[in-house]
């Protein structure tokens, strides 16, 4: 069992040893990630703010459905308390956030979902049933 160094934004919370990889991480990409870290924060904050905004995106879309809306709003606070985290360690190394230049491969997975908002809960129910082995894990009513 791997184990690796405990996340300086979250202290305690889930490492590698807790994360089932499907595949070991490429020391390349480990050394890339290191030399070029300050850009991993920044990346790190503008994916924190992504994960705030579409909970928040999703309560939106869906406020009548049992459950959704506060655990969405439970979500948002989380990942806005993550995002406050690494812009203070951004402003610590003297970064700024700037603008999300986005990422191509985001991008081009984006277009191949569906739209609208029927199309989008369906997306999200599927992708529900393709993580089957989360049931039980991930609740809205909590
Ligand atoms: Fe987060």
């Amino acid at each position: 069992m791997r184990t690796g160094p405990s996340c300086p934004v979250s202290p305690g919370r889930a490492t590698s040893a807790d994360v089932q990889l499907l595949c070991e991480t490429s020391p390349a990409w480990v050394k890339l990630a290191l030399e070029c870290f300050d850009q991993v924060l920044v990346d790190h904050a503008h994916c924190e703010k992504k994960a705030a905004a579409h909970a928040l995106s999703m309560l939106a879309a869906f406020p009548d459905v049992p459950g959704l809306p506060r655990a969405m709003a439970r979500l948002a606070r989380e990942e806005a308390g993550h995002l406050a985290k690494v812009l203070a360690l951004l402003e610590s190394r003297g970064l700024s956030l700037g603008r999300d230049g986005g990422d191509p491969y985001a991008k081009g997975l984006q277009e191949l979902m569906r739209h609208g908002s029927r199309e989008r809960r369906l997306e999200t129910k599927t992708r529900q049933q393709r993580t089957k082995g989360l049931r039980g894990k991930v609740r809205w009513d909590g």
